[in-house]
């Protein structure tokens, strides 16, 4: 098993963003996490990726306790995620923005890797996620498209074995959607990587995981294989609604 967190709790001031969540994810498993807004799937991102701390709970990746660790140190473990807002270095080139996080990396000290030899790596994953030709533009003046590319690019660079994508696809047209999606699902298969996939659209959850996870309120409702869950009636009544066409 990768991943096992067991009755987390997070809160903010009156509210409980997280309320004593449990979950498991299996090595290789690519796990959709829907939800209304508000309803705590970045929190939860947040607490695994070591952003906020937990008010209770434990969290364990591949037998490691890492309830306390900071996200460098989880970064290093192999967990990795994207922002639902693209967190890059907005003055930077695409490159520079991935050549900086494999500098950071465990690799680079460990292998007493070169500035050139982590610049011919970035180059390698800007090529993986298509952006080898925008390679020398700053972020700020890229598409968020090709950010949330280049948020991928990044992540991926730091060798993860598990991922978290936030909602990569929110602010995208269909077929920009579409090309996000089959990219994390080649990524999946060519770096072997394990997935929670928080998204909105639901028609791309349906095709791209295995299992969803709903969160209302702070909890988890729901679990299952895509098509079961969006016809219990506890999720269309918390979320989907009669209305949706899938
Ligand atoms: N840093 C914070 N400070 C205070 N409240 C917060 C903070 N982060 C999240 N919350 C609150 O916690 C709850 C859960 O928010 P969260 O961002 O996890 O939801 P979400 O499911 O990711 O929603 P969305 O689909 O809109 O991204 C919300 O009520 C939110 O306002
Ligand atoms: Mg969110």
């Amino acid at each position: 098993m990768v991943l096992h967190a067991n009755n987390l709790v997070k809160r903010f001031g009156g509210i409980v963003a997280v309320n004593n969540v449990s979950l498991k994810i299996n090595g290789g498993e690519v796990v959709g996490l829907i939800g209304p807004n508000g309803s705590g799937k970045t929190t939860l991102i947040n607490l695994v990726s070591g952003f906020y701390k937990p008010d209770g709970g434990r969290i364990v990746f591949e037998g490691i306790d890492i309830t306390k660790k900071e996200p460098y140190e989880r970064v290093k473990l192999g967990i990795a995620r994207t922002f639902q807002i693209p967190r890059l270095i907005s003055n930077m080139t695409a490159l520079q923005n991935v050549a900086y996080a494999i500098v950071g990396s465990k690799r680079f000290r460990e292998k007493k890797m070169t500035l050139e030899e982590a610049l011919s790596e970035a180059i390698y994953y800007l090529d993986i996620v298509g952006l080898l030709r925008k390679r020398d533009v700053l972020v700020k003046d890229l598409p968020l498209y090709e950010q949330r590319l280049l948020e991928l690019a990044r992540a991926l660079a730091t060798n993860p074995r598990f991922i978290m994508v936030d909602e990569v696809m929110a602010g995208l047209n269909p077929v920009e959607a579409d090309n996000v999606a089959k990219l994390v699902q080649r990524l999946r298969e060519e770096f072997k990587l394990t997935i929670l996939w928080v998204e909105h659209v639901l028609r791309i959850i349906m095709r791209s995981v295995e299992r969803v996870l709903v969160m209302n309120e702070g909890k988890i409702i729901a679990e299952g294989p895509p098509h079961e869950v969006v016809k219990n009636p506890v999720v269309v009544k918390a979320y989907i609604g009669e209305e949706v066409v899938l």
